[in-house]
């Protein structure tokens, strides 16, 4: 699927949110049989961050971006929340979260699983090409819910987290250069978690394909932007694994060096982990005016989505 229709919007700011509660890969340790040296090893992670509710660390994420940004909450339009765990079924987390933020504007969840918050940015940019002047998008979760404590293949992965956008309209052309949004329906039961269980994972076959969907997302978002894999000066990718982000960089042809990583002290907060990641580039130094940034996530479903943006924020 190729668009042409970029629209003038831009990523203003960003925010996130943390829990408090730090869980270690030794107090993993005390809890299933694993040990830190394989968790660092396989996946790259020391820590994460646990507990609090979705729509809470949401709001926190959202309002940090909305300070950031130095903006008039009633100004946003629309808030996309980005979510696979959700605090209710019904209504939509994104209510609870307007409710929190104080905003009269639109408010909708949005399930992509870990390539949530992308698939929001390229929602956010067509909003605002129909009209919309500005869009909170948020990825949040709180995936220690849906983990099984007991289960080392997939608790020393998951975590809580949130991270967010404010998304306005500009004269000009935009940020978005390029994107590519996708689903493989078939790999399902690679990954998922029924209503009141717990995730199950078949984490090798998740593996293989991931490299693969975010290389595809990647090269067609490129393409779409009319861009090489050498003009990208950063890389924000979904924080799963660091060998995952290893492997598709190698078949990218981007160096490691440039991507952003948190995943050591987040582990994976699924849609909340690009957020995450391109905050903590931002803060520290590596997000300039004009610098060519790569957005790229894959997750359950299977999904992927990437976006090629020029950061035009604060
Ligand atoms: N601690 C210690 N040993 C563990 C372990 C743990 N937490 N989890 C699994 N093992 C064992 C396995 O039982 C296996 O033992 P065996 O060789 O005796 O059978 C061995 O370690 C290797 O397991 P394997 O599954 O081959 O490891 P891996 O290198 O594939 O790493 C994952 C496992 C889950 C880290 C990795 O497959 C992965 O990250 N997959 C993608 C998951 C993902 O990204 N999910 C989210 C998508 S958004």
């Amino acid at each position: 699927m190729t668009s042409t229709a970029i629209s003038g919007a831009r990523i203003l700011s960003v925010g996130t949110a943390l829990p408090e509660q730090v869980l270690t890969n030794e107090d993993l340790e005390q809890m299933v049989d694993t040990s830190h040296e394989w968790i660092v090893e396989r996946s790259g992670i020391h820590e994460r961050r646990i507990g609090g509710t979705t729509s809470d660390l949401a709001a926190s994420a959202g309002k940090a971006a909305i300070e950031r940004a130095g903006i008039d909450p009633a100004t946003i339009d629309l808030l996309i929340l980005a979510t696979t765990s959700p605090d209710r079924r019904v209504p939509a987390t994104a209510s609870t979260v307007q409710e929190l933020l104080g905003l009269q504007c639109g408010a909708m969840d949005l399930n992509a699983a870990c390539s949530g918050f992308v698939y929001a940015l390229v929602a956010a940019h067509g909003f605002i090409e129909m009209g919309h002047s500005r869009v909170l998008i948020i990825g949040a979760e709180t995936l220690s819910r849906m983990t099984d404590w007991t289960d080392r293949t997939t608790c020393i992965l998951f975590a809580d987290g949130a991270g967010a956008a404010v998304v306005e309209k500009t004269d000009g052309a935009g940020d978005l250069h390029g994107w590519h949004v996708d689903s493989n329906g078939s790999l399902e039961e690679a990954l998922f978690c029924d209503f009141d269980g717990k995730i199950e994972m078949a984490g090798q076959a998740i593996f293989k394909n991931a490299v693969l969907a975010m290389e595809n997302a990647a090269r067609k978002s490129l393409a779409m932007a009319d861009m090489s894999a050498d003009q990208i000066d950063l890389v924000v990718p979904h924080q799963a694994n660091v060998r995952i982000v290893e492997a598709s960089c190698k078949r990218l042809g981007i160096p490691y060096e440039k991507t952003s990583m948190v995943i050591h002290r987040t582990g994976n907060t699924s849609s909340a982990s690009i957020p995450l990641a391109l905050e903590d580039a931002w803060t520290g130094g590596r997000v300039n005016q004009g610098d060519n940034i790569l957005l790229v996530g894959f997750g359950a479903g299977m999904t992927s989505a990437a976006a090629v943006i020029t950061w035009d924020g604060i």
